[in-house]
């Protein structure tokens, strides 16, 4: 009926000599804005978050109805992700629990007002309730790959994912909650982490069964965990470890993609509520092979060293013995963590049956290219300099 009324609407609009006059020079072009393009046809949910308050043509200054509360907001997916829900007008609450600089970079991405940086504490209650207040979309990102002192895997990835369940339930006026698991997510996995987010997505389906759950595999992006972590490695130590002999299947996804994706069933008419997506990029790799294309893209030649897996969970392990035992901080552990030690002795992919970005609409982007053209900035001399391994030019070459 909408869409009827929709096109009724746009049929009776009359181009405006100055599209006729576009339209007579530039025949095949699509991007005549002005009187005759469907202004309103926001393409904005009917059933999720249909009926909310809609205005202006779905840009950053428009109001798009939706109040996002996005826990987790502050890490690396948050960043892309509140970036697209701003520039389609919508609200975004961000609730933050460490310094006044960890949501800064948010601000920016919507207008005056639209971002709204909220402190909270994810063991207190009643903050995440004054948060959620006046909010009509919860999304979840809340998740680490490493235990601190002060949070275990089952709280940060299950207990505190099942808490704003609860919490939604109660409010009675979200109408959509979307939580961001883990590709490989299952009671039966090696790794603590993935078992935690299985619990979770199992407990949030008992809460809200109309949840939807996006399980995206190994994020890749600027400010990714894994190609900077070893370009770093690579960089400081000539040569980078892997563990057992590297052939572990991944599939590596853009980060702006599992955005996109988030975006996509917020924006459908209520298909994606109830449902579970596995977001993995097109391609599949070995954790050697995309090792190779990190040291390509960053010139450099390639140095493995292979280190067995019970060598690198004993390598790993002092800092789970330790971390409850002393009484400060242990460092962030970035190439040897058990957990993810653990996770990689198994082959982590999109499995065949699964709902993916091709039901959200959504053409994964591949990953040699644009998405790692961040790892530029590790080039020894500057981005233009060195060459690829298969085309090896001396710096003499250069004027
Ligand atoms: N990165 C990946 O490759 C990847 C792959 C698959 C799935 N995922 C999942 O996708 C989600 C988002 O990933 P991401 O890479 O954006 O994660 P991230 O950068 O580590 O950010 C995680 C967010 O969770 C918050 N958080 C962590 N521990 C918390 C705690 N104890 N209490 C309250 N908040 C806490 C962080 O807040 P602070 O800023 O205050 O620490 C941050 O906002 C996570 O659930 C992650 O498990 C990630």
């Amino acid at each position: 009926m909408q869409a009827i009324t929709r096109q009724l609407g746009h049929r009776s609009l009359k181009p405006s000599p100055a599209i006729s006059y576009l339209k007579s020079i530039y025949p095949l072009s699509h991007h005549y804005y002005g009187a005759d393009h469907p202004r309103y046809a926001s393409t904005l949910t009917t059933k999720g978050v249909g009926h909310l308050v809609r205005k202006g043509t779905g840009g950053r200054s428009s109001v798009s109805g939706i109040i996002s509360a996005v826990f987790g907001a502050t890490g690396f997916l948050g960043r892309y992700l509140v970036q697209r829900l701003a520039k389609m007008g919508s609200q975004v609450l961000v609730p933050f629990r460490g310094s006044e600089d960890s949501h800064r970079h948010l601000k920016l991405m919507g207008d005056l007002g639209q971002i709204v940086p909220m402190k909270y504490n994810p063991r207190d209650e009643n903050s995440i309730k004054a948060v959620m207040a006046k909010a009509n979309v919860v999304i979840n990102l809340i998740g680490r790959e490493y235990e601190t002192r002060n949070y275990s895997f089952e709280e940060v990835n299950h207990s505190m994912a099942e808490q704003l369940a609860v919490i939604a339930k109660e409010h009675g006026g979200i109408m959509r909650f979307i939580h961001v698991s883990c590709l490989g997510a299952s009671p039966s996995s090696p790794s603590r982490m993935l078992r935690a987010k299985a619990a979770a997505e199992e407990a949030i389906m008992q809460e809200l069964p109309e949840a939807t759950i996006m399980r995206p595999a190994v994020m890749i992006g600027t400010e990714d965990r894994v190609l900077n972590n070893w370009a770093h490695f690579a960089k400081n130590y000539s040569f980078l470890p892997l563990i057992g002999d590297g052939s572990t299947k991944i599939q590596p996804v853009y980060v702006v993609d599992v955005a996109s994706g988030i975006v996509a069933a917020l924006k459908d008419d209520g298909t994606s509520m109830g449902k579970v997506y596995e977001l993995g990029g097109p391609e599949v790799f070995t954790v050697h092979q995309l090792a190779d294309l990190m040291y390509d893209t960053i010139r450099e030649y390639p140095h493995f060293v292979k280190v067995p897996v019970p060598i690198a969970k004993a390598i790993a392990m002092p800092r789970e013995i330790l971390l409850k035992k002393v009484p400060f901080p242990l460092p962030t552990p970035v190439i040897f963590n058990l957990d993810l030690i653990n996770a990689l002795t198994q082959d982590t992919v999109v499995s065949p049956d699964a709902l993916t970005f091709d039901t959200l609409g959504i053409v994964p982007h591949k990953l040699k290219g644009y998405p790692i053209e961040f790892l530029l900035s590790y080039r020894k001399g500057g981005p233009q300099y060195g060459s690829t391994v298969s085309e090896k030019v001396s710096p003499d070459a250069y004027p």
